[in-house]
C-alpha cells in the first residue's frame, strides 16, 4: 500500500479527505454513534441477499470503509467471506484493528473505484482465479461518482455470479427542488432533536444549519449522520430514476429500490 488512490483530484473534490487519518477517525466515530439507524439498514441488505444463511459465499464491499456493512453480513452469513474493497489506506488500516475477530474471513483491497482498471486488483484473490462474487455491496461510497456510476453499474454486473446481486445503500437526490429544500428543513430539525439528545444541548436554527453546512464536520462533531447528508447535498447526489435505469442498462433483473427515508436509498438488482 504505497501509493494511495485517494490522491486522484476526482475524490478530492468532494467534502471528505479520505486520505487523512484524523479525518477517517472523526467520520467513524460518527457513524459509530449513528449505530442504530445504519444497522437497520446493514440488515435489511442482509435480508434481502438471495442465499441461505449458511451458505459458503463470496461478497465484496465497495467502499467498504472501516467495515461497518461487512461485519453485519459477516455476523448474518458465518460461512461468508467478504472481499472489503476501499481508496482509502486509513480506512483500510482502521478495519485490519476493527475487524480483527473475523480473521481471514475478510480481504482488503485497495483500488480506486473511479479507475476503469479497479477489477483487476482482485486478481488472484479467489483460488479458482475467477474474480466473481455471489454478491456486491456497497454504503455511502458511491455517490461521488456522478455519472461515471453507469459505467461502474456495468462492471460490477461482470463480477456478479449467476444468482448474485448488486445492492447499494447511497445518498439520492428529492424528486423536486421544492422537495430538496423540504428535506433539508426536516434534517435540520433531526439534526437539532439528534444533537439534543446526544449532549443535551440545544442549538438555534442558525446553528444547526452552519453544522451541517460545514464539510469537515470539525466544529460540531456530535455524530449526525443528517448533518452529513445534508452537507454532502452542495455537490453530489445520484438521480434515483437514472442509477436504477443504469443498473437495467447494466443488465441486472427485478431492479428496484428497496428502501428509501428522505434522501437515502437502498437500491440493487439480482443477476438471474
Ligand atoms: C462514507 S464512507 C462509508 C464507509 C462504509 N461503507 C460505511 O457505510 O460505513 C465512504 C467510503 O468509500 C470510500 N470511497 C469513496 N470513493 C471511493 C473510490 N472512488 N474508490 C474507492 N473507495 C472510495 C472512502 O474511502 C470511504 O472509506
Amino acid at each position: 500500500m504505497t501509493k494511495d488512490p485517494t490522491n486522484n483530484p476526482h475524490i478530492h473534490r468532494s467534502p471528505h479527505n479520505w486520505a487523512s487519518p484524523e479525518y477517517v477517525k472523526r467520520w467513524q466515530q460518527r457513524a459509530d454513534r449513528e449505530l442504530g439507524a445504519r444497522r437497520y439498514r446493514f440488515e435489511l441488505l442482509a435480508d434481502l441477499l438471495p442465499f441461505d444463511a449458511d451458505a459458503p459465499v463470496r461478497i465484496l464491499d465497495m467502499g467498504a470503509g472501516f467495515g461497518a456493512l461487512s461485519e453485519v453480513i459477516l455476523e448474518r452469513y458465518p460461512n461468508a467471506q467478504l472481499v472489503c474493497l476501499d481508496g482509502s489506506a486509513a480506512m483500510l488500516d482502521l478495519l485490519k484493528q476493527r475487524q480483527v475477530n473475523f480473521g481471514n474471513r475478510i480481504q482488503r483491497v485497495f483500488a480506486n473505484f473511479k479507475d476503469p482498471e479497479w477489477h483487476e486488483k482482485l486478481s488472484g484473490l479467489n483460488t479458482d482465479n475467477v474474480q466473481k462474487f455471489d454478491a456486491v455491496i456497497s454504503s455511502l461510497a458511491m455517490h461521488g461518482l456522478r455519472d461515471q456510476r453507469a459505467e461502474l453499474f456495468k462492471q460490477i454486473y461482470d463480477i456478479v455470479k449467476i444468482g448474485g446481486c448488486f445492492i447499494n445503500i447511497d445518498l439520492t437526490l428529492a424528486s423536486t427542488e421544492k422537495l430538496q429544500k423540504y428535506y433539508r428543513q426536516v434534517n435540520i430539525a433531526r439534526h437539532i432533536e439528534h444533537v439534543k439528545s446526544v449532549t443535551d444541548e440545544t442549538l438555534t436554527y442558525e446553528q444547526a444549519e452552519m453544522d451541517i453546512d460545514t464539510p469537515s464536520v470539525k466544529k460540531k462533531d456530535v455524530g449526525s449522520e443528517v448533518a452529513q447528508d445534508n452537507h454532502q447535498q452542495k455537490w453530489q447526489a445520484g438521480d434515483l430514476n437514472l442509477d436504477l435505469k443504469w443498473l437495467r442498462e447494466a443488465g441486472f433483473e427485478d431492479v428496484d429500490c428497496f428502501w428509501k427515508e428522505l434522501k437515502s436509498a437502498m437500491i440493487g438488482g439480482f443477476k438471474n
